[in-house]
């Protein structure tokens, strides 16, 4: 059977329930904040339903003679003969007629529904799928009430800068906060690594702002007053940064120029690569007797770099000096076994990971290309050192 959803104006009509018990009141809460004119007609009327709903009641059995003058019947009974009866005599009075018992036989269904401040949502289950349509309904509500929430938080975030972590490139790491503020924003200004067909969701005028794509001429100072710009013009302005913000991304900077200029900035912690390329590669950053400190540092600086003295050194921007580094562990005494991981593209459907030891790096036969993640310590072959001391 096929049924067509619809909405109904109910404006002057009447609706009948015929049934006092809880599947009547269940009836009564749903149908309420649509229709006022409701009659409850049963030989018992529970006190709960009298009680938390202003309705017409008849305190009789059912008789046909009772249908008249309504425009939608629910068949509540908890006497499926009796339902039947009702279901058969609204036929033939065309009303319209739900059985609570058997919804298939009715003439429409009661759909799940969801109320925000301007939407009303209603799912049609079709019967096969009372869970998925359970499931679907909660997350809409969820969804809806996060949805009203935002629009009214709105019009509070004006002119303000949110500096907001993406996280590794993988969308899906993106916290909650963040994708809420990105919902929200006026603008959006993105730069490399982020995937943009993901912001193609966000309604924000999106800018991009990255130093890659032959824009290299958006020097730190540009993004900088960009930004104010946007935010002077009373926006909400969403800035996001790869990885999080205050892991080599320069958010600090950027807080600091605009709060000196009077805009209210927050900033919204992101994955870093470093913590993801971790948990991809299986590479705990310590380990009880293994590693009990870890560093993070920049191998971009390739006159300048200095390793890091901690049992586990994580470098984040180290494609082109990733020879000079493993060289200098060497030169440093380190045993030549010592291991090394590399991740390149952390987290995105074409994550590389190498593991391997800084001999095979400084002897030039491991081949990287940015964006990499490189982790120097034990506790790469953590499994392997934890096996031989069983
Ligand atoms: C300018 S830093 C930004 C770091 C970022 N704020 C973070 O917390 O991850 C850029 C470097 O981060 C690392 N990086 C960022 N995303 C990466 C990814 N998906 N895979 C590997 N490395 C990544 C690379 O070392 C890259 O050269």
């Amino acid at each position: 059977m096929n049924f067509l959803p619809i909405s109904i104006n109910l404006e002057n009509k009447k609706i009948l329930i015929v049934g006092g018990g809880n599947v009547a009141y269940q009836k009564v809460k749903n149908i309420y904040p649509f229709c006022k004119n409701i009659t409850v007609l049963a030989p018992q009327i529970s006190d709960k339903l009298k009680t938390d709903f202003t309705v017409n009641s008849i305190t009789e059995p059912y008789n046909n003679k009772h249908l008249s003058g309504f425009f939608i019947v629910y068949a509540c009974t908890n006497n499926s003969l009796v339902n039947e009866q009702v279901f058969l005599q609204c036929e033939e009075l065309n009303i319209l007629c739900n059985r609570s018992d058997n919804a298939s036989v009715s003439h429409f269904h009661s759909q799940a529904i969801i109320e925000s401040d301007d939407l009303i949502v209603s799912i049609n289950s079709k019967h096969t799928e009372v869970e998925k349509t359970k499931q679907l309904k909660h997350e809409l509500a969820t969804y809806l009430h996060e949805r009203d929430q935002r629009i009214h938080e709105q019009g509070t975030q004006k002119g303000k800068v949110y500096l907001v972590g993406f996280g590794p490139g993988n969308p899906d790491l993106l916290t909650r906060k963040g994708e809420k503020l990105l919902y929200q924003a006026d603008v959006i200004f993105y730069d490399d690594l982020l995937d943009g067909n993901f912001l193609e969701r966000f309604t924000a005028e999106k800018i991009y702002v990255g130093k890659r794509r032959g824009n290299h001429s958006k020097v730190q100072n540009q993004i900088n007053d960009v930004l104010y710009q946007a935010a002077a013009q009373g926006k909400m302005v969403v800035r996001l940064k790869g990885g999080d913000p205050l892991i080599f991304g320069r958010g600090s900077e950027e807080r600091y120029y605009l709060e000196k200029l009077g805009i209210q900035v927050e900033i919204i912690p992101g994955i870093s690569s470093a913590i993801a390329a971790a948990a991809y590669a299986d590479i705990p950053l310590t380990h009880r007797g293994i590693a009990s400190s870890v560093a993070l540092g920049t191998a971009h600086a390739k006159n300048s770099f200095k390793i890091l003295e901690s049992d586990t050194s994580v470098y984040y921007m180290g494609a082109d000096n990733i020879i000079q580094i493993a060289a200098q562990y060497l030169e440093k005494g380190y045993n030549p076994d010592y291991p090394v991981a590399i991740v390149r593209n952390v987290s995105l459907s074409n994550q590389e990971i190498i593991k391997t030891n800084i001999t095979e790096i400084a002897n030039g036969n491991i081949k990287v290309e940015s964006p990499i993640i490189s982790i120097f310590g034990n506790t790469v072959n953590y499994k392997q050192i934890v096996n031989d001391n069983q």
